[in-house]
């Protein structure tokens, strides 16, 4: 056993149960009830979903197998991990790449903690939110440090707390007691969301699975979210397997924190999207996603105060058995080589993290430089509905040389115009007239519209709508936001009966230094032009985008790729093998004809992983392979 040495001093875990709940612990959180509906959101429902899950089941069940098994065996952290097992020491590959992986372990692990505890202060606020009633408006919260950063300090510091109590008076104990109670809560909400009015809409896009929107994009997103919410790829697992007891069966343990995870996380999809249909919110609207909906699903139910504020705390909780599990890898680290004290370490690792998290903090509004951070120096202008006469290539010239933005080429697009004709009870005749002059400046460009009193109804006739598909689906979105709801097969739609029926949609991109010069002199030529939406979009990200782009999705799977490479090719498996076989015998014992689950497991650790993995990163530096 001498390549195994006991983890005695290091503390460890209790019980299977203690280490079930711990580990699940830092598996389910934000990643499964705030990260996972907003990605389902962007990447198209449910074919992302069923992505996810086969992400899930085929690479991150076997990596964390692996992690565990790594960990036990070598009962240090992850950089220490792959010192001692990296033996021909002359090697550079061993020498360096090994720790070198390591340290992306520790890097992901710190990184991602500084903008997940952005998020998980915001749930402390929505604690206070709900119990107060005060029904603050997202926006403006997330945009205000004044709010937002103290909570994060607030959160940051429970998490270095429990971190420096040590394993298993803090991370252990408290699991225990947390993890059942929030799932109880998930299914009373759950209950709510499902029986809103229009929801079933949006049981169906999250269940009804429409594949030709999936794009390499899509599969790097899920695999990155199998990662996160698993909590594989971050040496995560090593770090805790290396406080796992040899009588403990990891693949039963493993399976058991996976289950739990993905059942919660697509739980708290079912929470969420229903809710988003039925009360009309874009549904890829991104990270805010999570936190708009709620709220307004709670208002909506009975005793919804205190189910909202008992929600919310334990979503903190949730984020808080992750979060320490985050500190605990960089933590872990400085206590094994003496390098420092655990208390030491947790406080200046955690309060580091806490600097680095401030952009974060500030990236929803709250400070305009980490909030729109350009990722091209070309804006794109988008005209809808322009008219086809006075906008040929010449005029638009004309038009634009007092900017003297230099024009990229000028793209038309004839567009239909449509009548919409639908109607609402005549009770929601203000409101609904009231909504549609909102989006006539901006959403739903049209003419005009007409109203007809009918008895009981008013039939509402908007006229020269362009972009009739997406037009109606906007309206139908604010329509719902006050409670009036038209079914999509009622919007009526016809060719225009406008006068003027010739139009077009007109692109192009200008530089982003122009962009104030452009719109002013298309403004000023409204008239003749006469167009009636002008979108201006500058292609923007967020430093809170970009921490995670990298650390919470690009970085875990750089280190999954390693981990299977390493132990699969360069180290030896057949030492996981053995160390996964104590304390689950039969993994070894022939299972079907003579091949056993450690051959099956081999398979997938040396062929299955690297190749399904290299090829998404291909992908997402644009080499397409299918
Ligand atoms: N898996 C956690 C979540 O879903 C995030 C996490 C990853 C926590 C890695 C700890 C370590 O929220």
């Amino acid at each position: 056993m001498s390549a195994s040495p006991s983890p005695e001093n290091r503390g460890q875990w209790g019980s299977k149960l203690g280490f079930i709940l711990a580990a699940s612990g830092s598996a389910v959180g934000l990643g499964n009830i705030w990260r996972f509906p907003y990605m389902t959101g962007e990447n198209g429902g449910a074919a992302f979903v069923f992505i996810y899950l086969a992400c899930v089941i085929f690479i991150g069940l076997p990596l964390m197998w692996l992690e565990l098994a790594f960990g036990r065996h070598t009962g240090k952290n992850p950089v220490d991990a792959f010192r001692v097992t990296g033996r021909p020491k002359e090697v550079w590959l061993y020498k360096y790449a090994g720790p070198a992986v390591g340290v992306l372990c520790l890097a992901a692990c710190f990184f991602v903690l500084s903008y997940y505890g952005v998020i998980a202060g915001w749930t402390i606020g929505y604690i206070y939110d709900s119990i107060a009633g005060t029904q603050m408006d997202f926006k403006e919260f997330s945009a205000n440090p004044n709010w937002v950063i103290p909570l994060f300090a607030v959160f940051i510091a429970a998490t270095i707390y429990i971190v420096q109590a040590g394993i298993e008076k803090g991370i252990e104990k408290w699991s225990k007691i947390l993890m059942p109670l929030l799932l109880g809560l998930v299914v009373v909400v759950i209950i709510r969301s499902v029986t809103l009015k229009g929801a079933m809409e949006g049981i169906e896009w999250y269940l009804s699975p429409d594949f030709s929107k999936v794009d390499g994009k899509v599969v790097l997103a899920a695999l990155g979210q199998a990662f996160f919410s698993l909590s594989v790829g971050w040496g995560l697992m090593i770090t805790y397997g290396s406080y796992m007891p040899k009588s403990q069966n990891i693949i039963s343990n493993g399976f058991w924190v996976a289950l739990m995870d993905t059942g919660v996380a697509l739980m708290g999809g079912l929470m969420v999207i229903p809710a988003v249909f039925a009360l009309g919110f874009p549904v890829d609207a991104g990270p805010t996603l999570t936190f708009e909906t709620l709220p307004a699903v709670f208002s909506k139910m009975t005793a919804g105060v205190v189910i909202g504020g008992l929600f919310f705390l334990l979503l903190t909780v949730a984020a808080l058995t992750s979060s320490i599990s985050m500190l605990e890898v960089p933590v872990s680290y400085f206590v094994d080589g003496k390098r420092a004290s655990r208390q030491k370490a947790a406080i200046i690792v955690g309060i580091v993290a806490f600097a680095v998290g401030l952009p974060s903090a500030l990236s929803f509004k709250g400070s305009e430089t980490f909030s729109s951070i350009p990722t091209s120096d070309k804006v794109t202008v988008r005209l809808e509905g322009i008219n086809a006469q006075n906008s040929t290539p010449e005029e638009m010239k004309n038009v634009l040389a007092d900017s003297d933005a230099s024009v990229g080429s000028l793209n038309y697009s004839l567009v239909e115009l449509e009548d919409l004709a639908f109607e609402v009870p005549s009770v929601d005749n203000n409101n609904t007239a009231t909504i549609i002059k909102e989006l006539k400046s901006n959403e739903v460009a049209h003419l005009r519209h007409s109203v007809t009193e009918n008895g009981e109804k008013a039939e509402f006739r908007l006229i020269s709508v362009s972009g009739g598909k997406k037009a109606v689906a906007e309206l139908r979105r604010a329509l719902a936001q006050k409670d009036i709801r038209i079914p999509e097969a009622a919007v009526k739609r016809s060719p225009t009966t406008a006068a003027d029926k010739i139009r077009t949609d007109l692109t192009f991109t200008v530089a982003l230094s122009k962009t104030n010069a452009v719109n002013k002199a298309l403004d000023s030529n409204k008239g003749s032009l006469g167009y009636k939406k002008l979108e201006l979009k500058a292609e923007t990200t967020s430093f809170f985008d970009i921490m995670d782009k990298y650390f919470g999705t690009l970085c875990l799977i750089i280190i999954s790729l390693s981990l299977s490479l390493y132990v699969g090719w360069m180290w030896d498996s057949s030492k996981i093998v053995g160390e996964i076989e104590q304390g689950c015998p039969s993994f070894t014992k022939p299972l079907i004809g003579n091949m056993t689950p450690a051959a099956i497991w081999i398979f997938f650790i040396r062929f299955v992983c690297p190749v399904v993995i290299f090829v998404v990163l291909l992908g997402k530096f644009g080499v397409e392979i299918f």
